[in-house]
C-alpha cells in the first residue's frame, strides 16, 4: 500500500456539503471565475494540460468533475445545496496510459474544492484489503478505508478483489464493506477503481452493486504514435536531455516496433527506454576519458543511444535491456 499525502494542506475552501447559508448574503462571492481563482483548481488544470499529453476526453471529464463541484459550492452559499455529489470512480485503460497519475491529480483537485478533507491518495492492491484467513479481512479492509478516509482510496486492478472461481473467497467480503462505505461516506472519501477495460467490464457485471455506485467511468485509450514522441519530449526536457535530430528519427522506429511486442506499456514504456538511453549515453561519455565534455554534449542523447536496444534485433548484445520493468507488472 502506498500513501501519497496531499501537496498542501489549504484549509481555507470549506466543504461543499451542506455547511449552511452565509450569514450576510450580499457578501456571497457567486462568480465562478473568483471562486475558481481562489481555489487554485484553474491553475491545476493548466498543469494538467501543460504536463500530459493528449488524454483530451479524460481532461474534459475532470473539467466537467470541477464544474460540477464548484456550482454545488456556489449553490449551497446561496441554500440550494443538493449534497455532495457521488464521485466514485473507475478508471480502464491498458498498461501505462496514466490512470494512476490521474488519479493523484483527481485527488489534489477534490481537495482544492472543498470535497475532500485532506486530498492525499492512498493506492492498493487485493493484497491490502483481503486477508488469507478466515475474519482476517474485514479488519484489512477497515484498517485501509480508515486511513484513506478524507482523500481518494484508488484500488489498482479491482478484479482481483472478485475470484468467482473460489468457493470461499474473502474478496467478496472486502466488496461488501467496501460497498457500504461507498454509499454511507462518499462526502468523505473517493473510491476510485482502476484496471484494464475487459476485466473490469466483467468485474462490473459481477457486481452490479458496485457498478451503480460508480459515477464516472473514464476510459484511458492508448497514445498514439505522436502522442508517444510527445511524451518522450516533454520527460526528456524535463530531465534537461535533448534528442540530435537522427537520435529522434531513431526514437519513432523505436516506437514503432515497440508498440508491436505484447509487452507494450504505453508511457511507461517510453519512460524505461529514455532510462536506458540515458544509461548508454552516459557510458558512451565516459568511455571517452581525457576529452572535456560539453554543455551539448551531457544533454544529448545520440541516435546509437537508442539504437542499441535489443527492439531493433537479437543481433545487439546488451545486458540491461533485460532490466525492462514494464513487462512485468503495472506501478
Ligand atoms: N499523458 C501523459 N503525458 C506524460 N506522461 C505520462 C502520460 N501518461 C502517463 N505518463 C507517464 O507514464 C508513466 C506511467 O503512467 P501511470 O503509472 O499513470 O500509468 P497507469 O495507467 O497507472 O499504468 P498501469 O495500468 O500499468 O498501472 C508515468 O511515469 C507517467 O508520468
Ligand atoms: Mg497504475
Amino acid at each position: 500500500m502506498t500513501t501519497v499525502p496531499a501537496k498542501d494542506d489549504q484549509e481555507d475552501i470549506e466543504a461543499t456539503g451542506g455547511s449552511g447559508i452565509a450569514d450576510d448574503p450580499s457578501e456571497i462571492s457567486l462568480d465562478p471565475g473568483a471562486v475558481l481563482a481562489d481555489s487554485g483548481v484553474e491553475e491545476l488544470l493548466a498543469t494538467l494540460d501543460a504536463e500530459l499529453v493528449g488524454l483530451a476526453p479524460v481532461k474534459t471529464r475532470i473539467r466537467e468533475i470541477a464544474a460540477l463541484l464548484l456550482v454545488e459550492k456556489l449553490r449551497a452559499q446561496v441554500g440550494l445545496s443538493a449534497g455532495p455529489p457521488s464521485l466514485h470512480m473507475s478508471f480502464t485503460g491498458n498498461p501505462g496510459t496514466g490512470k494512476t497519475t490521474i488519479a493523484m491529480r483527481m485527488a489534489e483537485i477534490l481537495h482544492r474544492l472543498g470535497y475532500v478533507r485532506k486530498g492525499h491518495v492512498v493506492a492498493v492492491t487485493r493484497d491490502d484489503l483481503v486477508g488469507q484467513y478466515i475474519g482476517h479481512t474485514a479488519p484489512k479492509t477497515r484498517e485501509v478505508l480508515k486511513k484513506a478516509m478524507g482523500g481518494v482510496l484508488f484500488i489498482d486492478e479491482a478484479y482481483y478483489l472478485y475470484r468467482p472461481e473460489n468457493e470461499r473467497d474473502y474478496g467478496q467480503e472486502s466488496i461488501e464493506i467496501l460497498l457500504q462505505v461507498m454509499e454511507n461516506q462518499r462526502d468523505d472519501l473517493v473510491v476510485i477503481l482502476a484496471g484494464y477495460h475487459d476485466r473490469m467490464d466483467r468485474f462490473f457485471e459481477s457486481n452490479p452493486g458496485i457498478r451503480s455506485r460508480i459515477a464516472h467511468h473514464i476510459d484511458f485509450p492508448d497514445y498514439t504514435l505522436d502522442e508517444l514522441l510527445a511524451i518522450a519530449r516533454l520527460m526528456l526536457d524535463q530531465m534537461h536531455y535533448r534528442l540530435s535530430v537522427e537520435a529522434e528519427a531513431a526514437l519513432v522506429e523505436y516506437i514503432e516496433l515497440r508498440r508491436s511486442q505484447p509487452s507494450f506499456a504505453n508511457a511507461r514504456s517510453i519512460r524505461n527506454a529514455l532510462d536506458r538511453a540515458r544509461l548508454r549515453q552516459a557510458n558512451r561519455l565516459v568511455a571517452r576519458r581525457g576529452q572535456e565534455l560539453t554543455r551539448e554534449e551531457l544533454m544529448t542523447i545520440e541516435a546509437q543511444d537508442i539504437r542499441a536496444s535489443r527492439v531493433f534485433g537479437e543481433e545487439v548484445q546488451e545486458p540491461e535491456a533485460a532490466v525492462d520493468d514494464s513487462a512485468v507488472r503495472p506501478s
